[in-house]
């Protein structure tokens, strides 16, 4: 089964073909705010229907597959921005009436977590999903009737991608964000800052206020060095917690900040005495990208079958733990 996957939560628009769980084309095209700016939602929507046309042929170029061929039309429903979420939902339902196709709408979140079990051939993992907006511990759940996701815990303020960039505006970074503060970080040296676990859940505000303090009497290097390692700490204990909780013997890293090398070494070290597998996906299907869209919408149409084209809208706030 070849599916198209369309991705348009933010700052990205992705175009992904995946036949079965193998990925043919991963377009990509992002909207880049100024400096000093976070995304525009006006902006970041015009952006991505402006390039839409050109990264889905791009697209079917590079696969060798025809509009005609694909037999199945997923698209991100949400959680993201109302007016970037229109694009995907829109180009996704014009091509599934055309050709007379299934459709899906797939939960954002979920797509990061089936693209990375998928690819990583693991069948029971504790999830640590780390992006911009969301921070969270996930499991799978096997018993039918309930939500498909439970949330062990989570981050109680801003997502970790957030944090830092929030941090690299005030400390006046260039673009991308989190890349310049994990660049910095690397040649810099720690001290401590405010560190705050709750049981499973975590919270960022407190250490975010005194990071950007701490920039009138320490060097950025060491500050965003501190910064990352105190926030991944968090992350890793709350993980621990976790596994020891669930029993769990597999741990996948995913989302846009799971592509940082030091974070992945940390949860590695924490994985090791509990002789739990640890993964993560190439960073090309960690950022948001089509393909886990498409990866997504196969596995969803197998499980509950196709949507209904009526009716079918964005979703801006559809938590993980609300799919059924
Ligand atoms: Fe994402």
């Amino acid at each position: 089964m070849i599916c198209l996957g369309i991705e348009s939560t933010a700052h990205t628009l992705g175009i992904g073909l995946v036949d079965g769980k193998r990925v043919l084309a991963n377009e990509r095209r992002l909207y880049k705010p100024k400096a000093g700016q976070g995304i525009l939602p006006r902006a970041a929507a015009d952006r991505h229907a402006e390039v839409f046309g050109e990264a889905l042929a791009s697209a079917l170029a590079k696969s060798g597959v025809s509009l005609r061929d694909i037999d199945l039309h997923s698209f991100s429903r949400g959680p993201g921005i109302g007016q970037c979420l229109r694009v995907s939902c829109c180009a996704a339902k014009f091509l599934a009436s055309k050709y007379r196709k299934p459709i899906v709408g797939v939960n954002h979140c979920q797509a990061h977590l089936e693209i990375s079990s998928g690819l990583l051939s693991m069948r029971d993992p504790l999830y640590i999903y780390v992006s911009g907006a969301n921070t969270q511990l996930i499991v799978k759940n096997k018993r039918k009737g309930g939500p498909l996701f439970s949330v062990l815990g989570e981050t109680l303020d801003m997502g970790l991608g957030n944090l830092f960039d929030v941090f690299a505006r005030e400390a006046k970074f260039g673009y991308p964000h989190g890349s310049e503060v994990a660049k910095l970080a690397e040649k810099g040296s720690y001290y401590p800052l405010p560190y705050t676990v709750k049981g499973m859940n975590f919270a960022f505000a407190g250490l975010l206020t005194s990071a950007v303090r701490s920039l009138s009497s320490h060097s950025r290097e060491d500050a965003c060095r501190s910064l990352l390692e105190t926030s991944f700490s968090e992350l890793c204990e709350a993980s621990e917690r976790a596994l020891c909780l669930t029993g769990k013997r597999e741990v996948i890293v995913c989302g846009g900040v799971a592509q940082n090398k030091r974070f992945c070494e940390m949860l590695t070290m924490m994985c090791e005495p509990h002789r739990a597998r640890f993964g993560a996906v190439a960073p090309e299907f960690n950022a948001d990208n089509g393909a886990m869209i498409a990866y997504a919408g196969i596995v969803e149409y197998a499980r509950r079958g196709a949507d209904p084209l009526r009716g079918l809208s964005p979703d801006g706030y559809w938590r993980i733990d609300q799919i059924f």
